[in-house]
C-alpha cells in the first residue's frame, strides 16, 4: 500500500538554524493586527537588515488577521504570516492557519524539501496540539503511483511554544495527525490496489507493528459464522469481503467503545448501477472503515484507558452473475432477515452484520462510521457530517468531541414514522424506503435495528466530509480527508476520563 511520508515533528522552544520557513501569526486583538510567535531574535536581524519592525513589513504586504490570508516576506528563513482571527484562538483556528501556512510553504519549496518551523504563540496544551495537527496534516501529501520517486515538500516540521508540556502537547498532536494521515492513505488508494483481503492484510501488519490484537474473518470464517448481509453485498465481486476485527484493552480501561465502520472498498452499486459520475470517486467508499481503524492505532498510541474494539466490514460492491439481486432476502448475523430493496444500499447491510457482532460484546457506547447515504450530502452539505443516535445525551457526547476535534457534525433526527419505510412483505425489515426523502434517516432507522434496544449508540453519516472533490484548503487536501478520525480519539479521550 502506498504510504506517504510524513515530515519528522520536533518541540522546541526557539526556532532552529535550520528552518527555511517560519510560520507566524497575525491576530486581531481590540480592532487592529498583531503579529504573534515572532521570536525576539528573529524580529532583531529583521530590523537590522531592513529597517521596518517586521509587523509593518507583513501588513504592507498585505498580511490580515482575515483565516485564509498567507503572506510571505522574503528573507532566511523566508518567513510566513498566516492569519489567524481573534488573538483569543481555539485549537481549530490554529489548526486551519498552520495547515494553510504549511500547504503554502510546501508551494514555495520547488524542489528543495523544506524544514519549517510553527510559531504561533500556542500555550495551552490544546492549542499545541492544534498547532501540531494543522501543522502535519497540511503537509500531507498522497505518494502518487509513479515511476519516479516523490519527492517531499516538507521534510522537519518544528513546532514553537516554550510552555512546559509542550513536547507532550506535540507528541500527542502527532499521534492524531498520523492517523489521520493512515486514513487518507487508505481512502486514496486505488480499489484494485485496496480491497477487502489487501485492505485487511495492511491492518495486521500495521497491528503487529503497534502490537495490537487483529483477527481476520476471511469468506469462509463469515460463512461459518452466519455473516449473510457481509457476504451478499461481497458476492457479486471475485475479490471476497472480511469482517476485520481490532481490539486495544489496557490495564484500568475506564469504558469499552465500540466503533464499526463501512468498508466497501467500491462501490459501483452493484445491480443497481451507478451512473459513471456517481461511481467515479466511490474507492472512499471504506472511509468509515478507515477512520475507525486509523482512530484505534493512535488511541494506542496515546495509551488511553478505555477499551476499544473495532469491526470493520469490508466488501466490494460489485454487479455479476453472483452478485445480490434486488428482492433477495439475506439472512443476517444473528438471524434477521432482510429484503434488498435495492443493491447500491449496500452499506447498511454489511454495517448490520457487524453492529449485531459488536453489540454481542455489550459495549458502554456503539458508534459506527460510514459513507452511508448521498441523502446526507443533499440534507447537510460535503463539509458536515450526519449524527445519530439512540439519544440525546449520546448525540451530546459525541458533538463534544467534535467540537474538541474541529470536525462539523449535525444532530439529526430520527422521527418513529421514518421506520414504516422499513416494512417488508417478505422479511422482517427492508433495505431501503418506499420513499427517497429523509434518506439520511431511514438508514440510520435501519442501522438502529441491528445496534439493538437499549444500547447506547451513534451513528456518523460522513458521505459528505470523507471527500474532498474540490480545491485544497487549510488543513484539507484534495480527495480522501481522514474525517471523523479526530472526533474518534476525542470520544475515547473523554471515555478515558
Ligand atoms: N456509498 C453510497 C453513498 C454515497 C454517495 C457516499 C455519495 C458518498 C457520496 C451508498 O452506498 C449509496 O449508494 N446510497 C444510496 C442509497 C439508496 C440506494 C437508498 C444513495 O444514497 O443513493
Ligand atoms: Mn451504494
Ligand atoms: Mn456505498
Amino acid at each position: 500500500m502506498p504510504v506517504s511520508e510524513l515530515p519528522a515533528v520536533t518541540s522546541s522552544g526557539t526556532v532552529p538554524e535550520s528552518a527555511d520557513v517560519l510560520v507566524v501569526g497575525m491576530a486581531e486583538a481590540l480592532g487592529s493586527s498583531v503579529l504573534v510567535g515572532v521570536p525576539d531574535d528573529v524580529e532583531r536581524a529583521w530590523v537590522k537588515r531592513t529597517g521596518t519592525p517586521l509587523q509593518e513589513a507583513a501588513q504592507a504586504l498585505g498580511a490580515l488577521p482575515k483565516p485564509g490570508t498567507v503572506v510571505a516576506l522574503p528573507g532566511s528563513p523566508l518567513i510566513v504570516a498566516v492569519g489567524l482571527g481573534d488573538v483569543d484562538v481555539t485549537p481549530e483556528q490554529v489548526r486551519r492557519a498552520a495547515g494553510g501556512a504549511v500547504r503554502a510553504a510546501a508551494r514555495l519549496a520547488g524542489d528543495r524539501t523544506l524544514s519549517v518551523a510553527v510559531s504561533l504563540d500556542a500555550v495551552e496544551p490544546e492549542v499545541i496540539r492544534g498547532v501540531t495537527e494543522g501543522a502535519l496534516l497540511g503537509a500531507y501529501t498522497y505518494a502518487k503511483a509513479s515511476a519516479e520517486p516523490t519527492k517531499r515538500p516538507v521534510g522537519a516540521l518544528t513546532i514553537v511554544s516554550d510552555a512546559s508540556g509542550a513536547a507532550t502537547a506535540v507528541a500527542e498532536g502527532v499521534a492524531v495527525a498520523k492517523a489521520v494521515c493512515r486514513a487518507r492513505d487508505w481512502v486514496n488508494s486505488p480499489a484494485n490496489v485496496l480491497y477487502p483481503e489487501t485492505f485487511a492484510d495492511d491492518v495486521r501488519e500495521a497491528g503487529k507493528a503497534a502490537r495490537l490484537d487483529v483477527e481476520v474473518l476471511d469468506e469462509k470464517a463469515l460463512t461459518k459464522g452466519g455473516f449473510g448481509g457481509i457476504l451478499a453485498v461481497g458476492g457479486g465481486s471475485s475479490r471476497p469481503p472480511r469482517l476485520v476485527r481490532v481490539t486495544y484493552a489496557p490495564r484500568g480501561a475506564k469504558a469499552h467503545l465500540s466503533l464499526v465502520g463501512k468498508g466497501i472498498t467500491f462501490d459501483t452499486g452493484g445491480l443497481n448501477l451507478k451512473t459513471a459520475e456517481g461511481m467515479y470517486t466511490m474507492k472512499c467508499d471504506m472511509a468509515g472503515a478507515a477512520a475507525v481503524l486509523a482512530a484505534v492505532f493512535s488511541i494506542a498510541e496515546l495509551k488511553l484507558k478505555v477499551k476499544v474494539t473495532v469491526w470493520a466490514a469490508l466488501a466490494e460492491n460489485m454487479p455479476s452473475g453472483t452478485a445480490y439481486r434486488p428482492s433477495d432476502v439475506i439472512t443476517m448475523y444473528g438471524g434477521r432477515t432482510v429484503e434488498n430493496a435495492n443493491s447500491d444500499a449496500e452499506g447498511r447491510i454489511v454495517m448490520a452484520d457487524a453492529l449485531v457482532r459488536a453489540g454481542e460484546d455489550d459495549p458502554d457506547l456503539l458508534v459506527d462510521v460510514a459513507t452511508l447515504t448521498g441523502a446526507c450530502l443533499v440534507a447537510l452539505g460535503e463539509r458536515t457530517a450526519g449524527l445519530m443516535a439512540s439519544d440525546d445525551d449520546v448525540a451530546d457526547q459525541l458533538l463534544d468531541a467534535a467540537e474538541q476535534s474541529g470536525e462539523p457534525f449535525w444532530h439529526l433526527p430520527i422521527p418513529e414514522e421514518i421506520s414504516e419505510n422499513l416494512t417488508s412483505d417478505v422479511a422482517d425489515l427492508v433495505s431501503s424506503g418506499k420513499s427517497r426523502y429523509g434518506g439520511a434517516l431511514t438508514a440510520a432507522a435501519f442501522l438502529r435495528e441491528f445496534a439493538g434496544e437499549g444500547r447506547r449508540w451513534a451513528h456518523l453519516d460522513i458521505a459528505g466530509p470523507a471527500w474532498n472533490g474540490n480545491s485544497p484548503r487549510d488543513y484539507t487536501p484534495k480527495q480522501g480527508t481522514g474525517f471523523a478520525v479526530r472526533t474518534l480519539v476525542a470520544l475515547a479521550r473523554d471515555l478515558a476520563g
